[in-house]
């Protein structure tokens, strides 16, 4: 049940949502011009909410949501050089403050990350999300120890024989090369039958750290943790709460920086190939 409802009196018949729609869905009435989706189109509604958006009335309501609850378009104008230069400053953060994150800000990066686009809006991406210190210490010993008992077991893939070094510093010195001490912890899956779960589950990330950067909050993409918890010790995922139908898309970590960059470095694209035919 899609709920796609039009208040008349404020529709103007411009077939803004009828143009728009992705997947053609919404007709006009013959009558008297008024957008509905037809019963045997419900099924290809794709729930992208771009009708909503669209409307320029605030008549149209679909999935029972208000579109006066919707941010203006209005609001959104984000300076161009501004955000060059919060792209260019990005940095993987490698070293953090030995705090908490407020919960209500990594709530609100999950709400950015949950506005990320998905293959044909399948929006099931989930997040397991480490929010407090504590339980991240807990589920780092945890993956230290598994990854300990691997190597003691030889059961460490040889792909992976360069971790027994990171088991030794931490066990030894507790240097943290995997999770870089960073008080919080991501990771974003996806049912592997949805149409495209790695690729959302990074864009959500990528949502996620720009969001972050304008915080002054760090983030790191974290390969290592992600080798770890599901190539090395797959049991782990039990413990992030990670369905087996999910597949892992990444693993960040996150927190206040203890590192504050003075410049951003100096990048161009390796290669372009600008297409003509
Ligand atoms: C997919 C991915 C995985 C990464 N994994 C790790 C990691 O496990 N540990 C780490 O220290 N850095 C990791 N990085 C960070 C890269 O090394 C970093 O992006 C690169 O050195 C450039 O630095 P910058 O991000 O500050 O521009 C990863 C980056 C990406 C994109």
């Amino acid at each position: 049940m899609l709920n796609f409802k039009i208040e008349e009196s404020k529709c103007i018949k411009c077939a803004k949502c009828f143009k728009e729609c992705p997947t053609r869905a919404i007709k006009l009435s013959d009558k008297d011009k008024i957008p509905f989706i037809p019963a045997d189109k419900e099924e290809s509604c794709i729930l992208c909410q771009h009708c909503l958006a669209v409307c320029p009335t605030a008549a149209l309501s679909i999935d029972g949501l208000d579109p006066l609850n919707s941010v203006s378009t209005d609001k959104t104008s984000v300076e161009s050089e501004k955000m060059e230069n919060l792209i260019r400053c990005r940095r993987s953060c490698r070293n953090y403050l030995n705090e908490n994150l407020d919960p209500a800000t990594i709530n609100k990066m999950l709400e950015m990350a949950a506005n990320a686009p998905t293959g044909v809006n399948s929006r099931s991406t989930a997040f397991s999300v480490i929010n407090d210190m504590e339980t991240m210490f807990k589920f780092k010993t945890e993956a230290m120890n598994r990854l300990s008992e691997k190597i003691k077991n030889s059961q460490l893939p040889q792909q992976f024989d360069f971790f027994t070094d990171f088991s030794k510093k931490w066990e030894e010195k507790k240097i943290d090369i995997i999770f870089r001490n960073a008080p919080h912890m991501i990771i974003a899956h996806a049912p592997k039958d949805s149409p495209t779960p790695e690729t959302d589950c990074a864009i959500a990330l990528s949502y996620f750290e720009i969001y972050a950067q304008t915080l002054q909050i760090g983030t790191l993409w974290c390969g290592m943790a992600k080798w770890l918890i599901c190539d090395i010790a797959p049991e782990l995922k039990k413990v992030l709460k990670i369905d087996e139908n999910n597949s892992v898309g990444y693993i960040m970590v996150f927190g206040r920086p203890a590192v504050k960059y003075a410049r951003g470095v100096q990048r161009r694209a390796e290669k372009i190939d600008f297409i003509k035919m």
